[in-house]
């Protein structure tokens, strides 16, 4: 529970409301203004929500200043470095590290969900050869509602496990065929012999021609970007999900609607500009060119895989994506990959640049993914969909924390209207 003994004064025309501070277990104290309206008639404004907090929620947290990202409470460089995603997803599903009969038993039941309903290839086929992957995934996510009907009714605690559980496993199922469709490829079917982020490279580079061994030390990458994309508190696309589910929406359509509003490239779809901005600079005499054109307010150009609403001093993902570009394209004999020269030389210039410093704006998450994952031989149109897959996690962990709050009210948020006030009709002969 919070502590609710602190209040701020507010005096509106003379008058005076009180309204309770939330003091939470980390992070600033938060102005409850649930009763303002009802009390002092006025709302609050925060079109971008710089300075809202819309839920409450224990599952992730981040301190924008320190850098600090914590899941449950541990903190990201740990889990990327010493578990693995699957774990990951227990501990941000049931709030604790699972013991290891409990990792077995989750690992077991994820394994053998990763296969779709045979009908659903038909969704694939709908679509051109050349639609993005997010379309397709937005697309065949949402369908599964229509096939999964065990498991959407939300008010069932088994049901909601098992809708979790679906999607956790599917995901990889649905991006690798979105990929192998786009590629004229056929689909390749999950196996149970490979772990999460291995079945997933499998689907993704295996034909049925020949044999595919997948690369453990590309696979453990894989692994550990998931874990980097896993959860990160109320982001767009996560608070989506919450307004979404807040109607009673099914698992599956609220997660395609997460998926809808990742795929911008403010947000997961960044990874995929980003790696097109580094390639349409192309060398590094370039960089003071666009270093200009994104300090140039007369111009809408920003540098993609820089800046972020909450970190302000440097995104912990980014330090280990770095290090995780280095291995991977060292072990592929390409770290003298010249758009990672290009990325190096380009984050160096930015820091070293008043501008960025100012404010504030470093590489986030975005800006080293795309390097390690057109490096493994995903095109960039796959970059997000690999983003949407990690995330799943914590849009289900998310929507299971606000279905199952007794007190869960539907989003409904107001609006500083600037319009016109009432008028009459005027018929068209007197217009
Ligand atoms: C993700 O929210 C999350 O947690 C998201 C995410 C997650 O895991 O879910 O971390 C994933 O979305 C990471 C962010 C990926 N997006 C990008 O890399 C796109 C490029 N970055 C931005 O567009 C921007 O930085 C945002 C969207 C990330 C943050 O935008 P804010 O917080 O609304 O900041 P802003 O747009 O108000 O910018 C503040 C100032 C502005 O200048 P002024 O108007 O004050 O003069 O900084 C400037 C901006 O012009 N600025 C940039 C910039 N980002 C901000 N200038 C140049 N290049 C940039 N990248």
């Amino acid at each position: 529970m919070v502590d609710e003994t602190k209040t701020a004064k507010l005096t509106i025309d003379g008058d005076s409301f009180e309204l309770p501070i939330l003091s939470p277990s980390a992070g600033p104290d938060v102005l409850d203004i649930r009763k303002l309206y009802g009390q002092a008639g006025v709302f609050t404004y925060d079109p971008g929500f710089t300075s809202t907090a819309a839920c409450d929620s224990t599952i992730t947290f981040i301190d924008g200043g320190k850098g600090e990202l914590l899941h449950r409470g541990y903190p990201i460089d740990q889990l990327a470095s010493q578990s693995h995603f699957l774990e990951v997803c227990y501990l941000l599903l049931y709030d604790a590290l699972p013991t290891a009969a409990e990792l077995e038993k989750f690992e077991n039941t994820i394994t053998r969900h990763t296969m779709i309903h045979e009908q659903m290839v038909n969704f694939f086929r709908g679509f051109r050869r050349d639609a993005h992957p997010m379309a397709i995934m937005v697309g065949v996510v949402g369908a599964m509602a229509a096939f999964y009907h065990d498991s959407t009714d939300i008010s069932d605690p088994q049901q909601r496990e098992v809708a979790s559980h679906r999607l956790i496993a599917k995901m990889p199922t649905i991006a690798a065929w979105a990929y192998k469709y786009s590629i004229g490829q056929p689909f390749v079917y999950p196996r149970n012999d490979l772990d999460y982020a291995a079945n997933f490279l499998h689907m993704c580079f295996a034909v049925p021609a020949e044999e595919y061994q997948v690369d453990p030390i590309l696979a453990r990458a894989m692994d550990r970007i998931f874990t980097l994309h896993a959860d990160h508190e109320q982001n767009a696309s996560t608070s989506t999900v919450r307004l979404a589910s807040s109607s009673g929406a099914n698992p599956f359509a609220c997660i395609a609607a997460g998926i809808a509003c990742l795929w911008g490239p403010a947000h997961g779809g960044a990874n995929q500009a980003c790696l097109e901005m580094l390639n349409e600079i192309g060398s590094t005499d370039r960089i003071p060119e666009f270093i200009a054109r994104a300090k140039d307010k007369n111009d809408p150009f920003r540098l993609m895989g820089f800046g972020h609403r909450v970190y302000k001093n440097f995104d912990p993902r980014a330090t280990v994506m770095k290090q995780s570009a280095d291995e991977v394209l060292e072990l592929l004999g390409v770290e003298n990959n010249p758009i990672l020269a290009v990325a190096k030389e380009l984050e160096a210039a930015a820091l070293a640049d008043p501008y960025f410093a100012e404010k504030k704006l470093f590489p986030n998450v975005d800006f080293y993914s795309g390097i390690i994952l057109e490096a493994m031989g995903f095109p960039t149109s796959m970059f997000t969909p690999v983003f949407a897959l990690a995330r799943t996690v914590g849009w289900i962990s998310q929507w299971k924390e606000q279905i199952s709050d007794p007190a869960l009210k539907i989003g409904r948020p107001r609006q500083l209207y600037l319009g016109e006030t009432a008028r009459n009709y005027v018929n068209i002969e007197d217009r």
